[in-house]
């Protein structure tokens, strides 16, 4: 038995082959933890632009920041749903560094799986693997499973 998993998702393309991938090893699966994160890096970039184009950022800043959290939380609502068919199901939505937030929810929650995306939201086509994935895989200290975008499952 793998008991927890932890499988993260930008909501992108590459989640449908997460979930799909997930669904095969369900036997072994005790519990989903899924996890998204809103990146502070994003909020930064956005604001800082805006601020450039010399509007005030304060105000602007808390409505992106409640705007990006009620968007997440109403694909991670989409996506329990479907996962709940066939796992026991929890869900964290959270701010700060995507890779550093999973790694550090995959020690809190002591997970003996991650499972990411090879790719997301960027979706570059000559990158092996997205900045998000490969740091995860750089600093996981549980293993961490890539799933290909270009995968059949
Ligand atoms: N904000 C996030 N929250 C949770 N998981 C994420 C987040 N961003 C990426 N991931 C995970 O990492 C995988 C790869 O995404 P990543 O962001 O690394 O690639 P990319 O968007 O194509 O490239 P980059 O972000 O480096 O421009 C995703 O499929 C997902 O599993
Ligand atoms: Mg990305």
């Amino acid at each position: 038995m793998l008991g927890k998993v932890l499988f993260a998702t930008d909501f992108s393309e590459c989640t449908e082959n997460g979930v799909a991938f997930l669904k095969r090893i369900k036997e072994v699966v005790e519990e989903v933890i899924v996890v998204y994160v809103v990146d502070e890096k994003e909020i930064t970039r956005i604001a800082t632009n805006i601020a450039w184009l010399g509007e005030t950022t304060k105000e602007y800043e808390e409505e992106l920041r409640k705007k990006l959290r009620e968007r997440a939380e109403d694909e991670m609502k989409k996506l329990k749903e479907d996962l709940e068919k066939d796992f026991k199901v929890g869900t964290v939505v959270t701010e700060g560094h995507p890779a550093e937030e999973i790694v550090r929810i995959a020690e809190s929650e002591d997970v003996s799986l991650i499972v990411v995306g090879s790719h997301g939201k960027s979706n570059l086509k000559s990158a092996l693997i997205g900045s998000v994935s490969e740091d995860v895989v750089r600093k996981a200290t549980k293993p961490v499973t890539v799933v290909r975008r270009e995968a059949s499952i």
